[in-house]
C-alpha cells in the first residue's frame, strides 16, 4: 500500500485544494475538519488533550482504568481488537490489558502515524499479533486474513463519532458493521451533554491552545494553497448550538476584508465566520438512537464518576423483524 499523498502540479494535495475552494465559496463558509491535522495541527491536538479545561480524554481514561474487570466479563478473551483511527494514546493499552485479546488491528489513513503506533503497541504487548491496516475507515475495510475467523471488538474512542453530522455518523457505523461482521462488539466513546459553559471552555481554553489549533488551518491554507489570508484578523470562537446539541468551532472575521487562495478571491464581512468543526454531545437516548440507526444494539454503558463522558458497548446484532 502506498503512503504517498497525492500532489498536484503546485505541490498541493488536490483534495485539500478542492475542499477549501468549495467550502469558502459557500454561503456559510466552511472547511472540513480533517484538514486540521498537519504536523503542527497534530501536535497542537495532543496539547489540547492535556489542557485543564479539556475533560474528555481524562474522563474516558478514567472509565478505561476503573472498568477493566467489567469489560473483561462482557467482552471475553480472544477477540481481535480493531481500532478505528490508531491512537497514539494511553487508551489502547488500557483496553488491551483488560481483555486478553488475540490480535490488534489498528486502522488509520495516515501510514506513518499508523506504523509508529503499531510498533509502540507491539513493544508494550510482546506476543500480541499486531496487523496495521492503512485505510480510510469511512468505507468498508478488508481486514487481514489472519483475523478472519476471530470474533471482533471494534474500538472507537475519543467521541470522534461526534465530529460527524448524524447522516455521516450513521454511514460510518454501518460500514463498521460491514467491516466487523454480525456478532461483533463495538466499544465507542461518546461525550455527553452538559452545562454549555463547561463545554465552551473545553473548546476555548484560557491558554489559547484550541485557538491556535483552529487558526493553524489558515496558516496551512496559506502555506500549501498559496493563500494570503490575514490570520491575525480571525478570532477563534466555540459556540454551543442547542438545536443540534453540538459545539461548533468558527473563525470569526474581525472587520471586512478580502484575501485570495489559489488565485481565487474571497471576501469576509465583519463578524462573518468560517465553520471548521462540529463536536456533537449525546444523552443516553440520543447515543442509543444513533447506534441503533447504524445497526448496533447498545448492551452496556459506563460513565466517569462526574458523569461527563460515556463508553458504550454495542453489538452488531443479526437483523430481526422487530415491529
Ligand atoms: N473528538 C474530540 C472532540 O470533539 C476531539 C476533537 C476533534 C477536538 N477535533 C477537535 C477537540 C477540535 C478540540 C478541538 O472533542
Amino acid at each position: 500500500m502506498t503512503a504517498l499523498a497525492v500532489r498536484d502540479e503546485a505541490g498541493a494535495d488536490p483534495a485539500f485544494r478542492a475542499d477549501v475552494l468549495t467550502g469558502l465559496a459557500e454561503r456559510q463558509k466552511a472547511v472540513p475538519a480533517r484538514w486540521f491535522y498537519d504536523d503542527a495541527g497534530s501536535r497542537l491536538f495532543e496539547d489540547i488533550t492535556r489542557l485543564p479545561e479539556y475533560y474528555p480524554t481524562r474522563a474516558e481514561t478514567e472509565i478505561l482504568r476503573a472498568r477493566g474487570g467489567e469489560f473483561a466479563a462482557l467482552i471475553g478473551p480472544g477477540r481481535a481488537v480493531v481500532e478505528f483511527g490508531s491512537g497514539s494514546s494511553l487508551k489502547t493499552p488500557l483496553l488491551l490489558s483488560a481483555i486478553a485479546p488475540s490480535a490488534y488491528v489498528p486502522l488509520d489513513i495516515s501510514g506513518d502515524f499508523l506504523r509508529a503506533a503499531a510498533s509502540d503497541l507491539a513493544a508494550k504487548f510482546p506476543g500480541l499479533p499486531v496487523y496495521p491496516v492503512e485505510a480510510d475507515f469511512m468505507r468498508e475495510v478488508a481486514l487481514p486474513r489472519e483475523v478472519e475467523g476471530l470474533p471482533k471488538l471494534g474500538f472507537f474512542p475519543g467521541s470522534t463519532i461526534g465530529n460527524m453530522v448524524p447522516a455521516t455518523a450513521t454511514d460510518l457505523l454501518r460500514s463498521m458493521r460491514e467491516t466487523l461482521g454480525i456478532g461483533a462488539l463495538l466499544l465507542i466513546g461518546m461525550d455527553l451533554v452538559k452545562e454549555p459553559a463547561t463545554l465552551i471552555a473545553a473548546y476555548d481554553d484560557a491558554a489559547g491552545v484550541t485557538a491556535a489549533f483552529n487558526r493553524n488551518l489558515l496558516h496551512r491554507i496559506n502555506r500549501e494553497l498559496g493563500g494570503d489570508i490575514p490570520v491575525e484578523l480571525f478570532a477563534h470562537e466555540a459556540r454551543w448550538n442547542d438545536d443540534y446539541a453540538r459545539i461548533e468551532m468558527h473563525l470569526v472575521a474581525d472587520g471586512e476584508f478580502s484575501f485570495s487562495v489559489s488565485g481565487r478571491r474571497f471576501t469576509m464581512r465583519a463578524g462573518e465566520t468560517i465553520h471548521t468543526e462540529n463536536s456533537h454531545k449525546f444523552t443516553r437516548r440520543t447515543s442509543n438512537m444513533l447506534l441503533q440507526a447504524g445497526g448496533w444494539e447498545p448492551r452496556a454503558r459506563w460513565t466517569d464518576d462526574a458523569g461527563q463522558f460515556a463508553l458504550i458497548l454495542a453489538e452488531a446484532a443479526p437483523p430481526r423483524s422487530a415491529p
